[in-house]
């Protein structure tokens, strides 16, 4: 992991940022580099939608509004970190916990830019272990679904999201055929969100300052 490629993406991913635009933003240590750079031309914006408790509190702290996506209609900008990100610019999210409201900002924007560090490059996403929001009581429900299909699944005991739900943590995935997969969690009851953001990948990513 590299703090300053991690600031570097940050910062790059200011040039996506048109004059007047609101500009949906995820969570992480990634993302509070960019918020601090935002924080420089909040002049030129009209405000922010947040991913989160964590980073609506980060953008308040440097005055930037934050507005409520049911107001402000489809964005134009969405920029947010990944925990891996594949050739197809396909991700793997959550890390943070911030899964959900990341991909209803996500699929709510014409344009996501991802920010990452060379570390989250992979060629097979799976390594860091899928994390599933769930009801809380579909957990074992959603557990015993994921063993018949190879997995272990991890329950991130403590954590409770945004939404009050739980995060079950996926290990020992090798995923092969993301969209595939993305679907068909789709359909079990009680899982909210899969944190494999494959049916809307990412349309630009930044590593450090580069785009790939
Ligand atoms: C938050 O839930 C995640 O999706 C983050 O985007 C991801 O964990 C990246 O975080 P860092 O920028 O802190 O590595």
């Amino acid at each position: 992991m590299s703090t300053n490629e991690k600031r570097l993406a940050g910062e790059a991913a200011i040039r996506y940022v048109e004059d007047g635009a609101i500009v949906g933003v995820g969570t992480g240590s990634t993302v509070a580099y960019f918020i601090e750079a935002l924080a420089g031309i909040r002049q030129r914006i009209n405000g922010a939608v947040s991913s989160s408790e964590q980073s609506t509190a980060l953008l308040r702290k440097h005055g930037i509004p934050v507005l409520d996506l049911n107001a402000t209609g489809p964005l134009s900008l969405y920029v947010d970190g990944a925990d891996e990100c594949d050739a197809h610019k396909r991700l793997i999210k959550g890390g943070g916990a911030a899964l959900t409201r990341e991909k209803i900002i996500a699929e709510a924007s014409s344009r996501f830019v991802c920010i990452i560090d060379s570390s989250k490059r992979v060629n097979l996403l799976g390594k860091f272990p899928l994390p599933i929001e769930v009801i809380p009581m579909a957990r074992s429900l959603v557990g015993r679904e994921i063993v018949k299909r190879g997995g272990q699944p991890v329950w991130r005991d403590g954590v409770v999201t945004d939404n009050g739900n739980w995060v079950i943590d996926v290990h020992g995935w090798q995923i092969t055929d993301p969209v595939g997969l993305e679907t068909e969690l789709n359909q079990i009851p009680g899982i909210v969100t899969v944190g494999l953001f494959a049916r809307r990948p990412a349309d630009i990513v930044l590593v450090g300052d580069k785009e790939i």
